[in-house]
């Protein structure tokens, strides 16, 4: 099987894996970073979202050999040092219900502020579209963007 080096949350691994294993798997079951989450499988919901050389993709969509050699950030590395703004405001607006979708939610946010640091209703819902949440809280997500903005 090849062997393939990236780096993750700062720190680099060499993992043995098939060429076409997204790199999801590759977090989940060969690293055991289970924040990043399985929803569709197929590039539709962001539960999967993580960063690639600081841009959001869908890690159920990638697969290891496009990522060698790359950086890659998690939830779990998302702020090292505590919880970054948007965090705070998911915690502040209590934002979860089944949890399932959230850490690509936050992902997907976090981005949008680097960005675009006060978006109006309209662009976080264009932002953050292809983000799925089957418990709906959508309302509580928009909530915590604006609080991150404001606070963050
Ligand atoms: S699991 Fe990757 S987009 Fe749904
Ligand atoms: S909180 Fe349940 S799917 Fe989003």
């Amino acid at each position: 099987m090849p062997k393939y080096s990236l780096r993750v949350n700062g720190d680099t691994h060499e993992v043995d894996a098939p060429e076409d294993m997204p790199l999801l798997w590759v977090l989940r079951d060969l690293l055991g970073l289970t924040g990043t989450k399985f929803g569709c499988g197929e590039n539709l919901c962001g539960a999967c979202t993580v960063y690639v050389d600081g841009s959001p993709v869908r890690s159920c969509s990638r697969a290891i050999s496009g990522v060698a050699n790359r950086s890659v950030t998690t939830i779990e590395g998302l702020s090292p040092d505590g919880l970054n703004a948007v965090q705070e405001a998911w915690i502040a607006e209590d934002v979860p219900q089944c949890g399932y979708c959230q850490s690509g939610q936050i992902m997907a946010a976090t981005a949008l502020l680097a960005e675009n640091p006060d978006p109006s209703d309209e662009q976080i819902d264009r932002a953050m579209l292809r983000n799925l949440c089957r418990c709906g809280t959508y309302q509580r997500i928009r909530k915590a963007i604006h609080r991150a903005a404001r606070e963050g």
